[in-house]
Parts: C-alpha cells; sequence; structure tokens
C-alpha cells in the first residue's frame, strides 16, 4: 500500500526541495509499532534540516518534519506494551511529514489521554526545551528574573506559562505591539519592543533584582541588549539564532559583570538525559498541559496536499503553530 510524505531529495529552500510523493506504507517488524498521524508542527529547525544546515542531517531522499503525534494502529510480533489506538510521539527519526512510520515499542513517548491533541502535536520539542531552560541551567529561585527574546515564538509561550508556575518573573522580548496583550494574558509579567533600549531600564522593571538568566533565540542586538539587563553573574543561554549572524558579546560585561554565556541543544540534553530522564520531563510537560496551566496556540491546520501554504503562512509573522494534518 502507498501513503503520502513531503520529501525532498536536496538540501535547500523548503519551497523549492520539497515534494508530495507516495511512498510504501511500512510495517512494523518484530518488537516495533506503525503510527499513524495525526498532527504534525512546523518548526524553525525543519527548515534547519531541509536546508542542511542542522547539527544533524537525514539521508536523502527525506521526508521532512520533526514534530507530530499519531496513534498506535499495527502492532510487530511481541508487541504488548502499547495497544491499537494508543497516542504517541510520531516517530521523529524516520520524518514527521509522512501519514505513517514505524518506531521499536520500547522507545515511544506515551501521551496521556487527557491532553488535547493539538497540544500533543506542539510538545516534544518547544516545551521541553522551555523547561529544562528554567529548570536545568542555572538553580532559579521563586520570585527570580528571567529574560527572553522570541517572547511569542512556543518556547517563549511555554517559558512564560512555565515561568508562572514556577513563580520566577519575565521579561519577554516582541517585536509588535499587538503582542503584549495576548502574551500578559497567558502570564508575562513584563513585555518590551525590540530595539526600543529597554535594557538601560530594566533595573526599574525589575525593581532593582538581578536578572539571573536570559534565554536567546535571536542573536543580533537583542541578544546584546539581554548582556547589558543581566545581573553580576547572571548567564545567557542561547538556542537558537533566527538573526543567522554570528554571536556578539560585549567585552566590559564578560569582566565587570562575570556574565556567562552558555548553549543548549535539546536533542544532545536528551541524548543525555537519557529515555528515563525524557519521559520525566515529557511527565512534567503533560501535566501542565493536561490542568491547562501551559497552552500553545495553534493558529492553523493544512492537509500534505497544501504544505506550501503552510509553509508560507508559517512564515508569516503570527501567535502560535501551523499544523500539517495527512
Ligand atoms: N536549541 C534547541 O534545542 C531548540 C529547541 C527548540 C527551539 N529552538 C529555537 O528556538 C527558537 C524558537 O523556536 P519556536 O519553534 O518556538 O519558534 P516559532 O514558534 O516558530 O516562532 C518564531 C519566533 O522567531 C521570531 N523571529 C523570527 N525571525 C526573527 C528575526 N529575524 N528577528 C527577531 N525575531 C525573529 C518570531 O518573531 P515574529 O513573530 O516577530 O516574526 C517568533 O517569535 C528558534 O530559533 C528555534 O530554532 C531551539
Amino acid at each position: 500500500m502507498q501513503q503520502s510524505a513531503i520529501r525532498h531529495h536536496s538540501f535547500g529552500d523548503p519551497l523549492e526541495v520539497l515534494k508530495l510523493e507516495k511512498i510504501e506504507q511500512p510495517e512494523p517488524k518484530a518488537g516495533e509499532v506503525r503510527v499513524r498521524l495525526e498532527a504534525a508542527s512546523i518548526n524553525p529547525s525543519d527548515y534547519g534540516m531541509i536546508g542542511g544546515s542542522y547539527g544533524r542531517l537525514r539521508e536523502l531522499p527525506a521526508v521532512a518534519g520533526r514534530e507530530g503525534v499519531g496513534t498506535v494502529d499495527a502492532l510487530g510480533e511481541g508487541v504488548s506494551s502499547v495497544s491499537v489506538g494508543t497516542r504517541v510521539r510520531f516517530p521523529g527519526e524516520a520524518g514527521a511529514w509522512q501519514v505513517s512510520a514505524c518506531a521499536a515499542a520500547d522507545e515511544l513517548i506515551v501521551v496521556p489521554p487527557d491532553v488535547p491533541v493539538e497540544q500533543a502535536a506542539v510538545s516534544f520539542i518547544n516545551p521541553p526545551t522551555a523547561y529544562c531552560l528554567l529548570k536545568k541551567i542555572v538553580d532559579l529561585q521563586p520570585g527570580d528574573w528571567v529574560l527572553q527574546n522570541a517572547g511569542n515564538s512556543a518556547v517563549g509561550l511555554s517559558v512564560i506559562q512555565m515561568a508562572k508556575a514556577f513563580g520566577l518573573k519575565t521579561i519577554s522580548q516582541v517585536r509588535r505591539e499587538e503582542l503584549v496583550a495576548p502574551l500578559e494574558a497567558m502570564g508575562a509579567d513584563h513585555v518590551v519592543m525590540e530595539g526600543t533600549g529597554w535594557a538601560k531600564g530594566v533595573g526599574e522593571i525589575t525593581r532593582g533584582a538581578p536578572v539571573r538568566l536570559a534565554l536567546n533565540s535571536i542573536g543580533g542586538e537583542s541578544a546584546i541588549d539581554q548582556i547589558k539587563a543581566l545581573g553580576e553573574g547572571g548567564t545567557q543561554v542561547t538556542f537558537g539564532g533566527m538573526v543567522g549572524d554570528k554571536v556578539r558579546f560585549p567585552t566590559r560585561f564578560l569582566i565587570f559583570n562575570d556574565v556567562r554565556m552558555v548553549g543548549f541543544w535539546w536533542d544532545s540534553f536528551a541524548r543525555r538525559l537519557g529515555g528515563g530522564g525524557v519521559r520525566e520531563v515529557m511527565q512534567a510537560v503533560y501535566a501542565m498541559m493536561a490542568e491547562g496551566t501551559l497552552s500553545l496556540p495553534v493558529e492553523s491546520r493544512y492537509p500534505f496536499s497544501e504544505y506550501e501554504l503552510a509553509i508560507k503562512h508559517a512564515n508569516q509573522p503570527r501567535l502560535g503553530k501551523v499544523l500539517l494534518v495527512p
């Protein structure tokens, strides 16, 4: 039997290299299950993988997409740990923008039934990244201040809501005024606009408390503003580079303020955590999603046949993810 898959045969611009193709539907081997996709997300790292610039690339031709949720629809010999209908992470290694894929049953991430399906579809990369950025980089205490750019990104919205739940205070930078109200409604303590020189007045925002952690997924001037706003001994974590420039650093803050710069990549962090550690992080994410403490907006859904429109939409200013459904 054949199934649809959004694939690329070379690395490049997604709108140029992606094609909707028919491929063989896989059959699960012993110990494996087949998962049928319910919804997949479009993330900036998908473009890195399709473009050939990401930290880890697939062999070509490759099915695109890294994050999706599905249900088990066939069991290989000897599988008893899950049943048909169990909702799980779509096997991301195989590429998430295809109708079905197989995975070892004992490597599945099972999604609790009380997590809404579209929340599950966006739960596997950005929320655990936000969780680890807040919990695993520096030892933050309730009342501590955290800064971030791309406040309206999926990571940013996760940070805002999780920080609220953990008793942390946030300053979120965005580049559109219309985002202030929705971010505040989600629990943002303070929203600042890119390029307004807000870093000079950070002490007024925090009433003199130091900012201990800055989350940088953009780079450029906004990363430099963060360093200026960090308190003595504060840490900046760079985990994305939407501006695409080299990381720059104002030397005096390194010397006189002892600011630290570190990096974070969920893929390698998850490998170090191991299966049990990842499941623990995901349980924390799912507990928040199930109780509604964490809710990520979904802006739109497109069938595979309209993947080009979906990608164009995902490249527009938005608040929430664009999903692909088979
Ligand atoms: N290292 C890791 O493990 C890891 C894990 C997850 C995510 N990430 C990174 O985290 C970032 C956010 O990912 P996401 O999926 O949460 O993003 P998203 O929901 O797709 O949102 C993209 C964000 O980037 C902003 N942006 C895009 N181009 C920009 C530019 N030139 N200057 C300033 N802002 C710009 C957008 O702002 P506008 O709305 O104003 O356009 C929006 O806030 C990405 O860099 C991604 O690669 C890294």
